[in-house]
C-alpha cells in the first residue's frame, strides 16, 4: 500500500469529524493507522486524534479491527506496535520538547496510544501462536516513571475513567512489574514491622536491629524440618529481607549463604527419592508426586521458597513445566473464601505433552483412531499409575473400571485423564504449594502478570548476554589485563551460546540470569594458585568461578571446558 501524503491527511480530517458509519469507514481507519508518516513526529498531532478516534470506537468495530490486526503481514504487525511504543516513549520523554505541543493539553494521547496497542496485544494473544513474543510489547521506558504512582491511580480507581499502565499490563516490563511487586510487598512489611516496632516500645523494650529481618536460623543436618519450622515460626516476617545462620558455623550473611540455603534445601527436597516430586524422563521436568500425606507443608515450603527467591532476587533452578505456573496464578490473588479451589486452570492436551509427551501422544492417537476403539483397545476409565514401585488403580469416574472407553466418550477419557494427573491427583499438594506461594508474594500486582512471567521471576531469564557479563565481572587475584584473563574472555565470547550457559551453571548453579538484568548478579574470577594442569572449581553461593593461572589460551580452553561439561562433579560449594 502506497500513500500520498495530502490525500491521507485529508482522509484522516475528514474521519476525525465523524463517526464510521459502514464497515469502509472502519476499513479506513484500520488502513490509516498503518500509515508509516506516523513515525515522524512531526504527524503526532495527527497521529493522536486518529488514535484517540480509533480507541473510543464501539466494542463491536474494535472485534472487526482486532481481527484485521491478526491478518496483517509479520514485519506490518510489528512495526505498527514499534511505532505506537515510540508515540508513547516520546511523549513521556520528548528528545526536543518544543516539537510536541505542552503536556497539559495533550493528556488523552498515551491513554489513545495505549488503548489502541491494547487492540493489537488482544489480536496477538488470541493468535495461536502469537504472532510477535509477548516481550515484543514491552515499553521499557516506563520503568523510569513513577511505577507506584500507576499501582496506586489503578488501586484506587480500578478500571474505570481514571488512566494507569496497570490497566494495560502487556506494555509493563518484567522488570516495572518487579519493581511494583516488591515496593508494594516492602509497603506492607513497614507497616508490619512499625507495628512491632510501637508494640515494643510500648511495652518499654528495647527495639532490636533484628526485627527488621527474617532470620532463619538452621542445622545442616535437618535442613527440611528446621527451615520449615522456622518459616512456620516466622510467617508474619516472610517479606523482610533474608538472613540465614547454619547453627554452629561463625559466619555472616553477606548473600552467600541465602543462596547455599536455597540451594541445599532445593537440591534435597527434588531429589526423587524424597518422594515430592517425581522426574519426567520424557521431558526433564519434575511434578508433583501423588502420594498420599498426612501433611502437605512441605509442598508449601516450596511454595514459599519459590516466593522468597523472587523477594531476595535469588534465581532457583527448579524445573516444573510452563503450565504449572499458569495454575499458581489461578487465581493471581489468593480468595479470602475458606473453601475455594485454587491452583485448578482449564487446561489441555498441549499442556499434558509438555510435561509427559509420550502419554499425550498416546491419548492424540486415542482421539485420531479411525477403527473401534472399545473392541480394539479394550480400555475403561480405570487407569493404573506407579508409586514407589506399586502399581495403583483409579477410575476416572465412578465405577470407571466398568465404563468401557468407546469412539463416542473418549473426549470425555482424555479430558478427565488429564485433569486427575494434572489435578484431582495432586490437588492437596498444589493448593499447598500455591498457598506457600503466595503467603510471599502477596500482592495484586500478581493480577499484572502471565505464567511466562512469573516462570521468569522465579527461575530467570533465559536470555544470556555474556558481554554484560563480562562487564559486571569482579576480578580477585587477578587484573582485567592479565594474560589469563583475556585468555580466558576470548575463549569465553567465542563459546557456543550452549557452553556459556553451561559455563553460568557452572559458577552460579542456574544458566539463568535474575529479572532486571545482569545488575543483581554477582559474578567473580578468583586467582588460586594450584599448577596449570588443575580444573577451574567455582563457589557456586558466592558466584565465584576460581581459576588456576593458565600459560595458554588452548591449555584454558581445554581445562574449562571439561570443567563446565561435568557440572555437577566439580562444583565445591
Ligand atoms: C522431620 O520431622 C518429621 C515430623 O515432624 C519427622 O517424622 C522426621 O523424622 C523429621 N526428619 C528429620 C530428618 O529430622
Ligand atoms: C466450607 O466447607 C466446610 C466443610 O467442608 C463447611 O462446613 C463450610 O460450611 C464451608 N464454608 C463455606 C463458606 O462454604
Ligand atoms: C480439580 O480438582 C479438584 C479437587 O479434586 C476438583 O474439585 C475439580 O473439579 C477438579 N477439576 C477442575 C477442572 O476444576
Amino acid at each position: 500500500m502506497v500513500y500520498q501524503s495530502s490525500s491521507v491527511l485529508i482522509r484522516v480530517e475528514f474521519l476525525l469529524f465523524s463517526r464510521p458509519r459502514t464497515k469502509d469507514d472502519l476499513r479506513a481507519y484500520f488502513l490509516l493507522v498503518q500509515n508509516p508518516q506516523f513515525t515522524s513526529t512531526s504527524t503526532y498531532v495527527i497521529y493522536a486524534h486518529l488514535l484517540r478516534q480509533t480507541a473510543t470506537l464501539s466494542e463491536a468495530d474494535h472485534h472487526f479491527l482486532v481481527h484485521w490486526f491478526q491478518t496483517l503481514p509479520l514485519r506490518r504487525f510489528k512495526q505498527l506496535v514499534e511505532r505506537l511504543l515510540q508515540f508513547i516513549s516520546l511523549r513521556l520523554f520528548p528528545a526536543k520538547p518544543d516539537d510536541l505541543p505542552p503536556m497539559a493539553k495533550c493528556t488523552w494521547w498515551i491513554p489513545s496510544a495505549t488503548r489502541v496497542l491494547a487492540l493489537l496485544n488482544a489480536a496477538n494473544s488470541l493468535a495461536n501462536p502469537p504472532i510477535i513474543p509477548f516481550v515484543d510489547f514491552y515499553n521499557s521506558t516506563l520503568d523510569h516513571i513513577d511505577l507506584m504512582e500507576e499501582y496506586h491511580i489503578w488501586q484506587c480507581y480500578g478500571n474505570s475513567h481514571r488512566f494507569s499502565f496497570c490497566q494495560f499490563p502487556f506494555i509493563l516490563s518484567l522488570a516495572a512489574k518487579k519493581i511494583i511487586i516488591q515496593r508494594d510487598s516492602e509497603r506492607q512489611m513497614i507497616t508490619v514491622a512499625r507495628q512491632s516496632l510501637v508494640d515494643k516500645v510500648s511495652r518499654r523494650q528495647k527495639p532490636d536491629i533484628n526485627m527488621l529481618f527474617l532470620n532463619v536460623k538452621v542445622r545442616r543436618s535437618h535442613l527440611v524440618n528446621d527451615s520449615l519450622d522456622e518459616l512456620t515460626r516466622k510467617r508474619a516476617d516472610l517479606k523482610k529481607k533474608l538472613k540465614i545462620t547454619f547453627v554452629g558455623e561463625a559466619g555472616l550473611d553477606m548473600g552467600g549463604l541465602t543462596k547455599e540455603w536455597f540451594i541445599l534445601l532445593i537440591r534435597q527436597i527434588f531429589q526423587p527419592d524424597y518422594g515430592m516430586f517425581t522426574y519426567q524422563w520424557d521431558s526433564r521436568f519434575y511434578w508433583f508426586s501423588s502420594f498420599k500425606c498426612e501433611s502437605y507443608s512441605e509442598f508449601q515450603l516450596v511454595g514459599t521458597l519459590m516466593g522468597l527467591a523472587v523477594y531476595n532476587s535469588i534465581t532457583l533452578n527448579v524445573r516444573f513445566p510452563p503450565f504449572c505456573y499458569k495454575k499458581l496464578l489461578s487465581p493471581p490473588v489468593v480468595p479470602t473464601h475458606q473453601n475455594a479451589t485454587v491452583g485448578v486452570a482449564l487446561l489441555t492436551l498441549d499442556d499434558l505433552r509438555q510435561l509427559m509427551p509420550d502419554l499425550a501422544h498416546g491419548l492424540t492417537a486415542l482421539i485420531n483412531y479411525e477403527g473401534n476403539i472399545e473392541e480394539d483397545f479394550c480400555s475403561t476409565f480405570q487407569i493404573f499409575q506407579e508409586e514407589f514401585g506399586i502399581l495403583k488403580s483409579y477410575n476416572l469416574k465412578p465405577g470407571g473400571n466398568r465404563i468401557p472407553v468407546t469412539n463416542q466418550n473418549r473426549q470425555e477419557y482424555v479430558q478427565l485423564y488429564i485433569d486427575f494427573l494434572l489435578n484431582k491427583s495432586i490437588y492437596k499438594q498444589f493448593a499447598a504449594f500455591y498457598y506457600g506461594f503466595h503467603s510471599v508474594c502477596a500482592s495484586n500486582a500478581l493480577m499484572l502478570l502471565l505464567p511466562e512471567e512469573v516462570e521468569i521471576l522465579v527461575c530467570g531469564s533465559p536470555e544470556l548476554d555474556i558481554y554484560a557479563l563480562q562487564k559486571i565481572t569482579q576480578y580477585e587475584g587477578y587484573s582485567k589485563m592479565d594474560p589469563t584473563i583475556r585468555y580466558f574472555w576470548d575463549v569465553v565470547l567465542g563459546f557456543s551460546l550452549e557452553l556459556q550457559k553451561q559455563l553460568l551453571h557452572f559458577t552460579t548453579g542456574s544458566d539463568r540470569v535474575p529479572v532486571g538484568g545482569l545488575a543483581d548478579l554477582s559474578f567473580k574470577i578468583t586467582k588460586i594458585d594450584v599448577p596449570t594442569d588443575w580444573l577451574p572449581v567455582a563457589h557456586t553461593c558466592f558466584n565465584q568461578l576460581c581459576l588456576p593461572p593458565y600459560k595458554n589460551k588452548k591449555e584454558l580452553k581445554q581445562k574449562l571446558t571439561i570443567a563446565i561439561s561435568n557440572t555437577e562433579g566439580f562444583g565445591l560449594e
